[in-house]
């Protein structure tokens, strides 16, 4: 018997078992039977051609299950970390150790174990699995007939030995068993899909194609491999006849530039649903354009208008229960610092429901994406949080009101190594029913697509995996664990519809074959590993798969602000207050006898966009740093708490000082305040994981007037080494170094660069060049193994204190005399960042 004719004849033996044994199954036969076509081919005239190949969706399980069998032998040996070796700047790559694997794994039905000898193996117990699972569930259907018919596929498992031919036919038999099962979801309460097509991007240019967290969503990069999106529903997507229906196929835009006309072919991005389920909000970038735009669409093609317009990207829209609409836009201005191109920032912004009103809701100075809405109403969305620290280091979820007031890291924006969590979390979705949110773990050089991971803010975060389980473990995370750019990129814009079960794209092959050519398909999947294909376009990539329904509408968190607190061209700009109740309420210790007297508040600017190079010029010491303007300071009271205004609409951050103006801690993320705003923080910074202690009486700032702002020295804002520090070169330290040449030279004449490290600007002054190595700052570089810095900040262990300048010129340096004034100039510059540039 040729293989062929064997494995027919046990697909036959395995059909007639289980009819024979059980007679109720008799109906599904004719599913049984047109399975094989369904799973690739929604049966319907308006279906892209499919692979006419009824079982490659099998056998291509059937070939990753394999490669993944082989993926966890290596794990399972994998007992000593390579820390190094993990980070794909190093030669070898790698995942975790096996015991983290299993500690870190959400079902452990979604890993593999020694006892799968092959495919088969793995999905009758993965299909075991989920069946237990769905029949635990309320509302669950009865799942006896389904479970009589694995056991029979159990026993006939059992029967042939790993390595015969026969087995590989079993399974093609066991996946069409599995697609049932995994049908008979009482979770499936809907049915159709609404989602996008729209390619991996990949071109010639790299990364200005798209290939990078921040330039995949330029419209220009909206049409990659010259591919047209659009934006689809997937009708009856859980049966054997899905319909594919275009949602825009009549539609006329009834507004803006294009009235009267169809959407010319073009890039589509980010489908949002509204809560009735009859309204999507979409981004879309006609072929040959720069820029996303904003349109809504009735889900049957009524009604198209367009919402925004300009120059900008606008895109991520985001439903607010109160019916505006929280979207990502660079109208916030200023660009990515460690870009060899220009690269517009772009953040969290907000417009009524008709697109009017556009306003800023985070005025944060990097990047933002992907803003969803919490249980409770507040936006969680992912920031790069990039002050004073590794580019590399933070892009994890925040959270903040829906009008933009109190921002908050929840996660992951403190992590103890790059290799020890996701380098970045993106598509962040709070899973129905649940406490915890679903997302993609990605890296910073890649796009959306990765690992995807559950996470659980309730937990502490300790810097590595508490809060993190890994959903689909095969799928290491990018950049942390994997091997080279672009491996391992299967999954992208999960959908919870439990802890357990989401809708998703996914590509087996995730970038093997990099850029355009990767073909992701919708699948429903959930956490014992089983992964069901709902619809694959064999010419380009689906994306955003939606259950089209009604969901409940988050409630709606009153707003304190004025109509008009975020309007930035507000004649004048109101202040917010804000009180710190007690500063030494602190997560880490203060040094010894501390008293904290000041507070000093700095504020981060943007980079310009007529200067779009990275480090072009060089502000400082620090590779990629950012300009930045001392406002000054505000008195902290003998209990530890200050209260004060400040400036609203601009990022902030807060420095501690002890009574020789000395910072003691630090903060390395900006916070920003809306217009009128009053916000309250407990310490610098406490534990948010418990309660503030308790006190009796109010805090002796809150007793009295905020506090106004107290300018430091000419020469902080902005911060200017020449004005601030150069002065005091001058007066106390150039002559007397002149005498020596064992003492730097600390005039302010142009550097000498011939011989300098590439490091050095040739447009900073000789003092400064040479004070480079006697100063402590952070950098901004790639926080890669050799260079990480921790992104926490520890008390007296950064700035003048742990400067050797501070330190030689506290001790007494020859006959200096400087007084208290010039040396906190000297302090105070040390103190942000050693910068030369001011802005
Ligand atoms: C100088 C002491 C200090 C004060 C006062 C302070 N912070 Fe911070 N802040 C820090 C430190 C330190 C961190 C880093 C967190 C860490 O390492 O635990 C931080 C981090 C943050 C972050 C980053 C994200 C996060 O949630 O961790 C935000 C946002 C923030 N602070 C906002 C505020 C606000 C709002 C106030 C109230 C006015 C405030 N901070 C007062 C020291 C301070
Ligand atoms: C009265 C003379 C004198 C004055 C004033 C003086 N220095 Fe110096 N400084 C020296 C001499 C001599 C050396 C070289 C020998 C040594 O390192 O002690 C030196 C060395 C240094 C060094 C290098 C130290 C090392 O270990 O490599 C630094 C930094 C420095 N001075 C900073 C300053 C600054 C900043 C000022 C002004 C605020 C200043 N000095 C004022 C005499 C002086």
């Amino acid at each position: 018997m040729s293989t062929r004719q064997r494995s027919k004849s046990l697909r036959a033996l395995v059909l007639t078992t289980s009819i024979g044994m059980f007679p109720s199954v008799r109906h599904w036969i004719p599913v049984w039977a047109c399975l094989a076509a369904v799973i690739l081919a929604p049966a319907s005239s308006t279906v892209a051609a499919s692979d006419p190949q009824s079982d490659v969706e099998s056998r291509r399980q059937w070939t990753v299950l394999h490669r993944d069998i082989a993926e966890f032998k290596q794990a399972r040996g994998r007992t000593r970390i390579d820390e190094r070796a993990r980070m794909w700047t190093g030669s070898h790559g790698g995942g975790p150790t096996w015991q983290e694997m299993v500690a870190q794994t959400h079902r452990q039905a979604s890993l593999i174990f020694e006892s799968d000898r092959d495919p088969l193996d793995i999905v009758l117990r993965r299909t075991e699995a989920m069946l237990q699972h769905l029949a635990s569930l309320p509302r669950a259907r009865n799942l006896e007939p389904l479970q009589r018919e694995l056991s029979a596929f159990q026993s006939d498992a059992r029967a042939v030995p790993p390595g015969d031919p026969a087995r590989q036919a079993l399974f093609d038999g066991l996946i069409a068993l599995r697609r049932r099962v995994a049908l008979a979801n009482p979770l499936l309460d809907f049915a159709s899909i609404l989602f996008i097509k729209r390619s991996f991007c990949g071109g010639p240019g790299g990364e200005t194609d798209g290939d990078h967290m921040v330039p995949q969503f330029w419209g220009r990069n909206g049409m990659s491999g010259g591919k047209a999106g659009g934006l689809f529903v997937l009708e009856n997507a859980f049966t054997a006849k899905p319909r594919l229906r275009d949602v825009l196929a009549g539609s006329v835009c009834r507004n803006g530039p294009l009235q009267g006309k169809p959407l010319p072919p073009g890039g589509f991005l980010s489908p949002e649903l509204s809560f009735d389920g009859k309204q999507v909000l979409f981004a879309y970038c006609e072929k040959g354009g720069k820029v996303f735009h904003l349109f809504r669409v009735a889900i049957d093609g009524g009604g198209l208008e367009q919402l925004s317009d300009g120059s900008w990207n606008d895109f991520d829209p985001c439903q607010l229960p109160d019916g505006r609409i929280a979207f990502i836009s660079e109208r916030r201005g200023g660009v990515g610092r460690c870009f060899g191109w220009l690269s517009p920032t772009y953040t969290l912004h907000r417009m009524d429901a008709d697109g009017s009103n556009i306003r800023p809701l985070s005025v944060h100075e990097t990047n933002e994406w992907q803003p969803s809405l919490a249980h409770d109403g507040r936006i969680v969305y992912t920031r790069w949080d990039y002050v004073d620290r590794g580019f590399n280091q933070a892009h994890h979820p925040w959270v903040t009101m829906p009008d933009g007031r109190n921002p908050r890291a929840p996660h992951g924006n403190y992590g103890l190594s790059p290799r020890l969590r996701p380098f970045m979390e993106i598509g962040v979705r709070a899973v129905p029913g649940s406490s915890r949110f679903i997302a993609t773990a990605t890296g910073h050089h890649y796009q959306a697509y990765g690992s995807l991971v559950l996470l659980d803010f309730s937990v502490p975060d300790d810097g590595a995996m508490a809060q993190v389980k890994r959903l689909t473990p095969e799928a290491y995370f990018p950049e942390a664990e994997t091997r080279e750019k672009g491996d391992r990129q299967l999954y992208a814009t999960a959908r919870p519809l439990s802890e357990d079960f989401w809708l998703c794209v996914y590509d087996a092959d995730g970038t093997a074959d990099r850029g355009e050519k990767n073909r992701f398909g919708i699948y429903l999947a959930d956490a014992f590993g089983n992964k069901e294909l709902l619809y694959l376009d064999p010419d380009i990539s689906c994306l955003s798969p939606i259950p089209l329904a009604a969901r409940s509408r988050p409630p709606v968190i009153p707003s304190p602000l004025a109509d008009d607190a975020l309007n930035p061209t507000r004649p004048t700009a109101p202040a917010a207050t804000v009180s710190v109740m007690n500063v030494y309420d602190s997560r880490r210790a203060w040094p010894a006898g501390t008293t904290i007297k000041a507070l000093r508040i700095v504020q981060v600017l943007p980079r310009p966009n007529s200067r779009p190079h990275k480090d072009e010029p060089r502000i400082g010491y620090a590779m990629d740093n950012g300009a930045r303007s001392v406002l000054g300071t505000v008195p902290v009271e003998s209990d530890g708490s200050a209260q004060f205004g400040v400036p609203a609409g601009k990022p902030l951050y807060f420095q501690a000082l002890d009574a020789r103006g000395l910072a003691v801690q630090s903060m390395r993320s900006d916070a920003y305040f809306q217009a009128g705003e009053v916000d309250v923080c407990q310490g610098c910074h406490e534990d948010p994981n418990r309660a503030p202690p308790p006190r009796s009486g109010l805090p002796l700032a809150l007793r009295r007037a905020p506090s106004r702002i107290e300018p430091e020295p000419d020469g902080s804002n902005p911060l200017s080494f020449p004005r601030l520090v150069q002065p005091v070169l001058d007066a106390r330290c150039v002559a007397c170094h002149a005498k020596s040449p064992k003492a730097p030279d600390l005039s302010a004449g142009p550097v000498e660069k011939k011989g300098r490290p590439w490091s050095v600007d040739s447009r900073w002054s000789t003092s400064y060049t040479n004070l480079g190595p006697y100063t402590h700052y952070y950098d901004c570089g790639p926080g890669d193994w050799n260079r990480w810095v921790a992104s926490n900040t520890i008390p007296g262990q950064f700035g003048a204190r742990a400067s050797k300048l501070f330190q030689l010129l506290d001790k007494g340096h020859y006959d200096v005399g400087l007084s208290p004034q010039e040396l906190h100039r000297i302090t105070l510059w040390l103190d942000a960042n050693a910068q030369f540039f001011g802005s």
